[in-house]
């Protein structure tokens, strides 16, 4: 352990869970080296925010260019770098994505977007979906649902707030079509014996699950909610912090899936590793949010801005190649699995892929995972992991990792899954 990890262990409140003990003192790319100069190739990207990875030099240059010129302003003036930002936001956002409103964080995002639904169409109801994810503060913890522990000793959460299930075909060892429909047959139950439609302001929905085990869910069964949605006057919010920015091989999850939400939050990739994050909406929608409705003081922060358009410059070039580094990471994950019992599901859009490792009756193996992050961590491999049960594989290279490197990481999990079988 270096000095620096004991005087972080002392100094530092103990309340994140960090997820390794090297200290990082330098990035370049799809890698990053530590104190005593080892190189990591890191798939965890900042748990999917540098999706082009580090030291991008569109990004640097832009928040060089930026710092010289202003670095705050709180809502006291008007500066060029939130309009191009937003600009282009919206220019690669899903429709009816028209008008955009930064903050800080995904979770901050999220809390805005139902403060808006609320606000909006003067409902309370708040409908979102069992192990989903959208954040620590008290209002996003109260829609989170990916881990009991989140939750726990922060009670009496926001109120009003209804769980229903969303679609886990393995988990419930069922077909994609039995698993929606199940759930939509259970949301309908919710309507009917809890909240009535009418009393529902928004469903807060994300396109892929993260955080809750990498579950994307089937264009059919958004299409199913967007209906309900429609019928009731419900607000659908798509919370696309995770699946936004490339990672599903589009810019959004809502895209990739054919998603058409009223309210779109954005957060991580957003700016590549610069605290910046959103809500997008149509002009309609936004012009029923008065004024002083809501507010933020570093909200939209020049720098981050600047680092957003040059991020999108920069996701624009990469894009087009993220669906050959998809394909080639599923195959090779097909081909795992042929010869590694442990891999019992792979699933996931682009470079958004969960990798579930299991035991022979097919329960979590929350042990495998710890010892393909450690075999990670000794080959050269920041990896995360993710699901309720901790045994889901979180497979995030940046999505301009070089085909060369994808394959050095897969390799080094390919051998740690053997060697945990060994
Ligand atoms: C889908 C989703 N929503 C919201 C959040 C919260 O974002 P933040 O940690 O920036 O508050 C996360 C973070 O992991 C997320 O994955």
């Amino acid at each position: 352990m270096t000095d620096l990890i004991s005087r972080h262990q002392d100094i530092y409140a103990p309340v994140i869970g960090w997820d390794s003990d090297r200290e990082i003192v330098a990035s370049d790319g799809t890698w990053v080296t530590d104190a005593d100069g080892k190189q990591y190739l890191d798939f965890a990207c900042g748990i999917a925010v540098s999706n082009l990875g580090h030291q991008h030099p569109g990004v640097k240059q832009a928040v060089l260019d930026q710092i010289d010129r202003l670095w705050h302003a709180g809502g006291a003036f008007r500066y060029d770098s939130l309009v191009d930002a937003a600009e282009k936001l919206v220019a690669v956002s899903p429709d009816p994505v028209e008008q955009v409103f930064f903050m800080n964080s995904g979770a901050e995002a999220v809390e805005a977007s139902v403060k808006m639904a609320r606000k909006v169409t003067g409902r309370q109801g708040i409908i979102v979906f069992r192990g989903g994810f959208h954040g620590r503060t008290m209002g996003s913890v109260s829609y989170t649902t990916s881990k009991a522990k989140y939750r726990q000793g922060y009670h009496p959460l926001v109120g009003s707030v209804f769980v229903t299930p969303f679609p886990h075909p393995f988990e419930w060892r069922m077909s994609q079509e039995d698993a929606d429909a199940m759930a939509i047959a259970e949301l309908h139950r919710m309507l009917a014996h809890e909240i009535t439609p009418g009393e529902v302001a928004c469903m807060l929905v994300e396109p892929m699950q993260g955080e809750g085990g990498y579950y994307p869910a089937s264009p059919a069964f958004l299409s199913a909610l967007r209906s309900i949605c429609d019928e009731h006057g419900i607000l659908l919010i798509a919370d696309e912090v995770q699946t936004g920015f490339g990672r599903t091989g589009e810019w959004f999850g809502s895209h990739t899936l054919g998603l058409r939400p009223d309210i779109v939050v954005y957060g991580k990739g957003i700016a590549n590793g610069f605290p910046l994050s959103a809500v997008g909406s149509s002009r309609e929608l936004f012009s029923q949010w008065p004024a002083g409705s809501h507010g933020t003081t570093y909200g939209g922060n020049p720098i981050s801005c600047a680092a957003s358009a040059a991020t999108i410059d920069g996701l624009t070039e990469v894009l087009p190649g993220v669906a050959a580094r998809s394909e080639h990471s599923f195959a090779r994950f097909a081909e795992m699995k042929k010869t590694h019992s442990v891999i019992g599901d792979i699933r996931g859009l682009g470079l958004m892929i969960g990798v579930e490792l299991v035991d022979e009756n097919l329960d979590a193996d929350p042990a495998a995972i710890g010892h393909v992050k450690s075999v990670g961590l000794e080959e050269g491999l920041f990896i995360l992991d993710c699901g309720p049960k901790e045994n889901v594989i979180r497979f995030l290279p940046p999505l301009n990792v070089s085909m060369e490197d994808l394959d050095r990481g897969l390799d080094i999990i390919d051998r740690a899954l053997s060697s945990y079988e060994a």
